[in-house]
């Protein structure tokens, strides 16, 4: 099942982002795809205000992971971008945390082989005038997207 949802505004990303926010509990994992720009970090900024966490949710782009504490949950930002090899992933200890938060990973293709099977996907889009997202839901979270 995919759902397709169009982006049309920033306030949209907003309420896709707070309805999301509440389906979510420890352990969960969301994928998020699409290229540059194509909104996955603003949709991350929006998630982690919903969870009330108190700090500035900045790009991981550079350092590859972000972890925030202050929230309804801890929030593990991800961005796997610069990523060169599933060994470094390990590294990180991302999948040590998982459990203990919500995880959320930019451009996860690198780590789909290692990453657990439950993963909410949502593949973003940006043509230079529309955006809109398609949300493939695992087991867990299918019956918010039905
Ligand atoms: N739904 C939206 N409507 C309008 N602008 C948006 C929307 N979503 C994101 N943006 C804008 O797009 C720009 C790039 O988004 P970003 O989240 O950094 O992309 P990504 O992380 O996918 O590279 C940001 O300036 C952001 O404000
Ligand atoms: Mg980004």
């Amino acid at each position: 099942m995919e759902k397709y949802i169009e982006l049309n505004s920033e306030q949209d990303t907003k309420d896709l982002a707070a309805y999301i926010a509440t389906m979510l509990k420890e352990g969960d994992v969301l994928c998020l795809y699409g290229e540059l720009g194509s909104g996955k970090t603003y949709f991350t900024k929006q998630v982690g205000k919903m969870l009330f966490i108190e700090d500035e949710i900045s790009s991981p782009s550079f350092v590859l992971m972000n972890e925030y504490k202050t929230g309804k949950f801890p929030l593990f930002h991800v961005d796997l971008f610069r990523l060169r090899d599933e060994g470094e992933l390990l590294d990180l200890g991302l999948l040590d945390m998982i459990d203990s938060g919500i995880t959320v990973i930019e451009w996860p293709e690198l780590a789909e082989n290692l990453l657990p099977y439950k993963t909410l996907s949502l593949y973003f889009h940006f043509d230079g005038k529309k955006r809109w997202v398609n949300i493939i839901p695992d087991r867990d979270h299918e019956q918010f997207f039905a």
